[in-house]
């Protein structure tokens, strides 16, 4: 059956995706290809009794007969009816099921990828993969096993009974059927060409429309409505275009099929004409041929056909498996350990680490992060600081050097172990789509609604959110967009409040908060590092204020370390000059 794929790559995705869909679904599909067998069965049955009925009416016009034969008519369309219902309604249920089983896989492997992966693929191509691929590995199996079965069985019926009723016609119809193959075969090349750039452009749509979504405020106030919606327009437009393409190369098929039955099955029925009249056939045989001969067409179309649509799910396939075979970038070690329970130092250990080939962001650095103290990050943009925190949080693994936790290196331990000891609050806050409580609870699930509340007061928070109209349920919109900077920035932190963490790792926002929102958010800062190991990366003096200790990074190198006073003491030191810009952005 593989054969049918001229490429062996196609013919080990497709013998993959069969295994892997059919080990689950074995039942459902066992029953549906009953049926299909049934179905075919039941056609080539129908072509059968031709025989018998034209040459009950021609020769022997039995009355008794004729109802024997109406009978069995009935039986043979009815049960032909009832395997029809049973396969297709089998044949969906399993369909649905892959899809679903293929989304939560898919979905299951972007969650085990590490941030690269997320850099790799944009949003769109990923969603287009999530809900496109699984639905192209439904219909690659659909029309495997409606084609291989039903179609296929059928044909073999019917060329069965044409082959016992007239064996040397036969052979005229038969020349048509390689003639049909090579000319389907010579479509099928283009079809994935055209089909892999549909998937393109296709998630050039969705990226549009992410675009307009989460810039709307730059969409509007730039005016940049005119600019989106030619690129829009441009997508659409390609999509179009390629499913014309594709339209074009799959009607193709019907003049090419008609064309030659119309021939083959002219040919039969002069041949026939002459065989009754002159030779002593009867005209039941014949009439059971061309009936079988008749009937034969629409699976052998189906068939012909079927390469062409293979070719446009496999496209589909492919990216999938894509997806899945893409090897993991960052994974645990197979002997990890959680972390042990320790004060909460954090040291780096000449690290180095760069995320392109190019450019080294991190340049042998050694760092001592104390327990239970708040050290301050700062320093220019550019000058990797949020980098340490994505190597502390082991986002990445660093190219040589180790990161630390009370003298473990974390490469060695379990990933969850590492991350339940850390609350992050990001550079750009960022907010589920839900209730103000289903955001803060994100922290830790199991927290209770008082915990919650807890966190919110320390947040500063409680007070705008008991403001609004429902509290806690108030739903705060696509990333908090119903929120005002400040509140978005209180709610994260009372999120990583909640999570009563050994370690806070806080990537201060650069926006200017206001006097007020910027007291308030000193405030739940002071509650927030209580107790805890605190790297925050500080863009405000009044952070700074609040650090046990300061280290000044440029170029990926500590250039400086100290307090406050001591820092500001040297008059040409880099500290002294950030200071006395500021140290704002
Ligand atoms: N995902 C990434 N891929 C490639 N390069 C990156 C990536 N993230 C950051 N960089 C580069 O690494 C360097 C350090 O970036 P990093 O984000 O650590 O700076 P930063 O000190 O946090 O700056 P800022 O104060 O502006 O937030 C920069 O030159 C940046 O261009
Ligand atoms: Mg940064």
């Amino acid at each position: 059956m593989l054969k049918f794929f001229r490429s062996s790559a196609n013919q080990r995705l497709v013998a993959r995706l069969l295994s892997e869909s059919f080990r689950k679904h074995a039942p459902s599909y066992a029953i549906a290809i009953v049926a299909m067998i049934v179905v075919a069965a039941m056609t080539a049955a129908s072509a059968w009794i031709m025989r018998d009925i034209t040459n009950e009416f021609v020769i022997t016009k039995d009355p008794n007969k004729i109802y024997l034969i109406a009978a069995a008519v009935a039986a043979i369309f009815i049960t032909k009816g009832f395997a029809t219902y049973v396969q297709a309604l089998f044949l969906s249920r399993a369909g649905n099921s892959i899809i679903a089983e293929r989304q939560r896989k898919i979905y299951d492997r972007m969650l085990e990828h590490g941030i690269e992966f997320y850099h790799a693929f944009t949003s769109s191509d990923l969603i287009v993969r999530l809900t496109q691929s699984a639905q192209a590995a439904r219909s690659v199996v659909d029309i495997l096993v409606t084609s291989f079965v039903r179609d296929l069985f059928s044909l073999i019926g019917l060329v069965l009974v044409m082959v016992i009723q007239q064996p040397a016609m036969s052979l005229v119809a038969f020349i048509f059927g390689p003639i049909a193959i090579y000319l389907v075969n010579r479509l099928l090349k283009q079809t994935r060409r055209i089909m892999e750039k549909e998937f393109l452009s296709f998630s050039k749509i969705v990226e549009v429309m992410q675009e307009t979504v989460f810039g709307v405020r730059i969409v509007k106030s730039f005016s940049l409505e005119s600019g989106m919606r030619q690129r829009m327009y441009k997508a659409v437009a390609d999509v179009e275009k390629r499913s014309n393409s594709i339209a074009a190369l799959e009607a193709v098929t019907s003049p090419i099929m008609e064309t030659l039955a119309g021939l083959a099955i002219a040919g039969v029925i002069v041949v026939s004409g002459f065989l009754v009249i002159q030779g002593g056939q009867t005209p039941g045989s014949i009439m059971s041929f061309i009936t079988a001969l008749l009937l034969a067409y629409e699976p052998a179309k189906r068939l012909a056909r079927a390469r062409v649509s293979l070719e446009k799910g496999m496209v589909g396939v492919r990216m999938m498996y894509d997806i899945a075979d893409r090897p993991l970038s960052l994974v645990e070690a197979p002997d990890a350990k959680p972390l042990a329970k320790g004060p909460g130092e954090i040291r780096l250990e000449n690290l180095n680490f760069s995320y392109r080939d190019e450019e080294t962001v991190l340049k042998d650095l050694n760092l001592v992060f104390p327990a239970g103290q708040m050290t301050a990050l700062v320093g220019a943009s550019g000058g990797g600081k949020s980098t340490i925190l994505n190597l502390i949080m082991r986002l990445y693994d660093p190219d040589s050097g180790r990161v630390l936790f009370d003298g473990e290196d974390i490469k060695y331990a379990q990933l969850q172990s590492l991350r339940d000891k850390i609350a992050y609050v990001s550079q750009d806050t960022f907010l589920f789509s839900g209730s103000v409580m289903h955001n803060i609870r994100m922290g830790r699930q199991d927290a209770t609604d008082e915990e919650v509340v807890e966190a919110a007061k320390a947040a500063n928070a409680h007070a705008f959110i008991t403001a609004m109209p429902e509290g806690y349920d108030t739903l705060i919109g696509e990333n908090g967009v119903f929120l005002s900077g400040g509140q978005r920035q209180r709610l994260s932190i009372a999120r990583a409040m909640l999570r009563q963490s050994q370690i806070l790792l806080l990537d201060e926002a650069t926006s200017a908060l206001d006097a007020e929102s910027e007291a308030l958010f000193r405030d739940a800062l002071e509650h927030l590092k209580a107790g805890r190991t605190t790297i925050a990366i500080a863009h405000r003096l009044s952070t700074v204020h609040q650090a046990n200790n300061i280290i000044v990074m440029e170029g990926g190198k500590a250039i400086e370390q100290g307090t406050h006073k001591e820092l500001l003491k040297r008059p040409d030191g880099a500290y002294r000059k950030l200071y006395d810009f500021q140290l704002m952005p």
